[in-house]
């Protein structure tokens, strides 16, 4: 059987962990789609045009090292707005999704455009100061010299940017679960996710 496993929300809610988390435990392969969106922003940042750069996104984009930084991040937020950006970014999403076997997916819309028919469908959130402790964390943790208002202040820009466009905006799909994990810890949040698969499922995984 087909087990694909779509996992959207906001920035910092854990959709990241959960999806590795996810993956591991039921021995499905992972894309964080967030990845795809910040290589080609970061592109942009050294003049590429966006449609140039979502057209010719390499394997080596994906790897480059400073993808995770609050100055790509907002780039990735900003070419994700563009319509044809999106488009040129789809096929490979569904590709992975429609892959035998399943495969876990964490973003914006995988629920709603790039993976409707997922077997299952999580929307992880938290409020907004939880989310912005956690991401100046590991932010700080990882070298980062930043103020743990700015990083509030960013996140809303980005979920605004994010909600409000007319191009696949981030929502919950209508049959999505959502997990507020605002309250829970890393492993809390795992076993419920993990919980919610089973129950839909009736799939066991494999490794814990
Ligand atoms: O998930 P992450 O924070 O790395 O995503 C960076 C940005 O990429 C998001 O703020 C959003 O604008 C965009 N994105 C998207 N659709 C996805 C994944 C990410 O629009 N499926």
């Amino acid at each position: 059987m087909r087990l694909t496993i779509a996992i959207d929300g906001p920035a910092a809610a854990g959709k990241g962990t959960i999806s590795r988390a996810l993956a591991q435990a039921f021995g499905l392969p992972h894309l964080d789609t967030g990845l795809i969106y910040r290589a080609t922003g970061r592109r942009t940042l050294d003049g590429t045009d966006a449609m140039e750069a979502a057209r010719t996104l390499s394997s080596d984009d994906l790897a480059a090292d400073d993808l995770r930084t609050p100055e790509v991040a907002r780039a990735a937020s900003v070419v994700a707005a563009i319509p044809d950006v999106r488009a040129a970014l789809v096929d490979f999403q569904r590709a992975f999704a429609r892959r035998q076997g399943g495969a876990v997916l964490d973003g914006r819309d995988i629920g709603t455009v790039i993976c409707p028919e997922a077997e299952v469908k999580f929307f992880v959130t938290a409020s907004d100061d939880v989310r912005a402790q956690r991401r100046h964390k590991e932010l700080v943790e990882t070298g980062h010299d930043v103020e743990l208002a700015d990083v509030l202040a960013d996140l809303r820009e980005r979920d605004a940017r994010d909600s409000a466009r007319a191009s696949a905006p981030m929502i919950a799909a209508p049959d999505a679960i959502t997990l507020d994990t605002s309250h829970m810890d890393i492993d809390a949040a795992v076993q419920a996710a993990i919980d919610i698969v089973v129950d839909k499922t009736g799939v066991h995984p494999t490794a814990e």
